[in-house]
């Protein structure tokens, strides 16, 4: 078993900073909206803050297409404010992680404005180009993530570059040895400025196969995605294991974006000789959509496949590593949507799905606004809609067929400027969160849901996240117990237990929205064991019927130590 870490009994916060709280007035917040707001962080009982990217860039793809590691985007603010928010939050026992994008660089920046200059400039190998085709078409049928090939002709040099994500995100050539010392230099300049560590982004893409091959078609367009030829290729490994010696050699945090990484690939990863202290997976999430990953054509999510995929994820974590718990970020719809249905929403559903993955083993990941019960927005059209993604997935939709009032619903359902809407602080002008009209609409339904009626009411889903989050630091059983899933098949429930010693807490959960019987295998009795949380409150409902649970309710024992 690998020794325990800091990280561990932490818990992680999320912050979209385009859209937290701005203090400057131009509808777009800012690092100062964050210093503003680390009180309430404290009072939530967080111990580390993932900021999403402040640095220079364009905004093609929101601080993912970046112009300059090393500098702060105007609009978030200067380096002076970022110093200040690492020193603010220190003082408040908070550490700051920030997010690593090593895969791409924005077409705007200096290195590749260079690259781009001519075929032998000497920065031209510091990215991927090809030549066309000999009818002059691309080198091959790979669409990018956002849609459309993911190549980009150059006038200039009459060539393509590769680009997985938009054509403002060029990619780096990895295999390239200064561009891979030009990427250490730059981590090594955060780190000394005393934060924590990294998320890293898109990590499993860095190394590109060298077979350039068209591959056969999914769709219409002739395309194919090209996660075949750039996801998790031989001899990514070899690059991040140098990646780890020559940029992680010292006592800091990293969770990756890795998608195409298998359960048995694990050990490769996190654990003792992994590169990784954990890795994000994808299948909870992705549960609904399709292998090619296109929202348009949504599939069912039962019950059964999501507690399938986290019990098998689980039960690696109980032998080997350590897994980031989150149901939430700013790429996936509202939690409550996402796994309960597009009309579900209020403070139980809200609490039934913290108590699920909260109490997992691993470290809880809170997405801003997750602590309010922020749902999905449903904009009228795709007018209101900035997420280059969703524009994308909404032309690809149309083209195969789809009507607009179809995309559009699906839109609804999967785009992730649900996520992405200001945060609601209170129900005064723009939710609080700005003077000024927002670079992205508000949800209407921020009369209700806010910080500020979350703070006062004590009942509210913000105080019910506070609590989980003191019940985990006060339980060892609860930090690094096993998991156990208890009825694999039940259609409606989900029971699982965690257990360290002789402890055992048991996590009740009904996923459904009705009112269900409450049977448990033997021997385990939850007679006259202490109630440890649940999200129904009594005054808020009738009392607690041992055996029935009602519509979305959690209940969490702990078991006394014959169980
Ligand atoms: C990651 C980010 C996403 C971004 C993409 C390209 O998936 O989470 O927001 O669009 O990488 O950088
Ligand atoms: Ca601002």
């Amino acid at each position: 078993m690998q020794s325990k870490k800091w990280w561990q009994n932490s818990v992680i916060y999320q912050i979209y900073p385009k859209s937290f709280k701005d203090t400057n007035h131009d509808g777009i917040g800012d690092i100062n909206g964050v210093i503003e707001k680390l009180d309430y962080l404290k009072e939530l009982g967080i111990d580390v803050i993932w900021l999403n990217p402040v640095f220079c860039s364009p905004m093609d793809d929101n601080g993912y297409d970046i112009s300059d590691y090393m500098d702060i985007a105007p609009e978030y603010g200067t380096m002076n404010d970022m110093d200040r928010l690492i020193a603010e939050a220190k003082k408040r026992e908070i550490s700051i992680i920030m997010d690593l994008v090593l895969n791409h660089t924005s077409d705007e920046h200096p290195w590749f404005i260079e690259s781009r200059k001519s075929k032998d400039n000497k920065k031209r190998d510091w990215y991927i180009w090809r030549d066309p085709k000999t009818d002059g078409s691309a080198p091959n049928n790979w669409r990018s993530k956002f849609g459309g090939s993911a190549w980009e002709y150059d006038e200039r040099s009459g060539q393509y570059y590769l680009h997985v994500f938009s054509k403002k995100q060029p990619d780096l050539n990895w295999d390239n040895p200064e561009v891979r010392e030009a990427l250490y230099e730059m981590i090594h300049f955060w780190l000394k400025k005393g934060i924590a560590g990294f998320r890293l982004d898109a990590i499993t893409f860095i190394k590109k196969s060298d077979m350039m091959d068209d591959f056969p078609s999914d769709s219409s367009d002739g395309l194919s995605p090209v996660d075949i030829g750039t996801l998790n290729q031989p001899g990514l490994l070899e690059h991040l294991h140098e990646l780890k010696k020559k940029a992680f050699n010292q006592d800091i945090f990293t969770v990756a974006e890795a998608p195409g990484v298998l359960a048995r690939d694990l050990p490769d990863y996190v654990g003792d000789n992994g590169v990784f202290d954990m890795l994000f997976e994808f299948g909870h999430v992705d549960i609904d959509l399709d292998k090619d990953g296109k929202w348009y054509k949504p599939l069912d999510r039962p019950l059964s496949g999501l507690k399938k995929v986290i019990s098998e994820s689980q039960e690696v974590i109980n032998q080997i590593g350590w897994s980031p718990l989150y149901i939430e970020n700013h790429d996936l719809p509202r939690s409550i949507n996402h796994f309960l249905g597009q009309h579900v929403d209020g403070p139980i559903p809200a609490k039934l799905l913290a108590t699920f993955y909260m109490l997992l083993k691993g470290t809880p990941f809170i997405y801003q606004g997750q602590e309010l019960g922020m749902t999905n927005v449903n904009f009228p059209s795709i007018e209101y809609y900035n997420d280059i993604a969703s524009i994308g997935q909404y032309k690809q939709a149309v083209e195969e067929g789809y009507s607009e009032e179809e995309a559009l619903k699906t839109i609804w359902r999967r785009s992730r400027d649900n996520g992405r809407t200001p945060m609601h602080w209170d129900n005064g002008n723009n939710a609080g969160f700005s003077e000024h009209e927002p670079w992205l609409s508000i949800n209407p339904n921020y009369q209700t849901i806010n910080v500020q009626n979350n703070l006062t009411d004590s009942n509210s889903v913000f105080h019910y996240y506070r609590q989980l989050i003191q019940l985990r630091k006060n339980n060892e059983v609860l930090l690094h117990g096993s998991y156990d899933n208890l009825m694999p098949d039940d259609k409606d429930l989900w029971t699982y237990t965690r257990s360290l010693g002789n402890e055992k807490i048991i996590v009740i959960l009904n996923f459904s929205d009705k009112t269900v019987p409450l049977h448990l295998p033997s021997p385990i009795n939850i007679n006259e064991t202490p109630l440890l949380i649940g999200n129904y409150s009594a005054e808020n409902n009738e009392p607690m019927e041992t055996n029935l649970l009602r519509p979305f309710e959690a209940r969490v024992f702990q078991l006394k130590s014959e169980n």
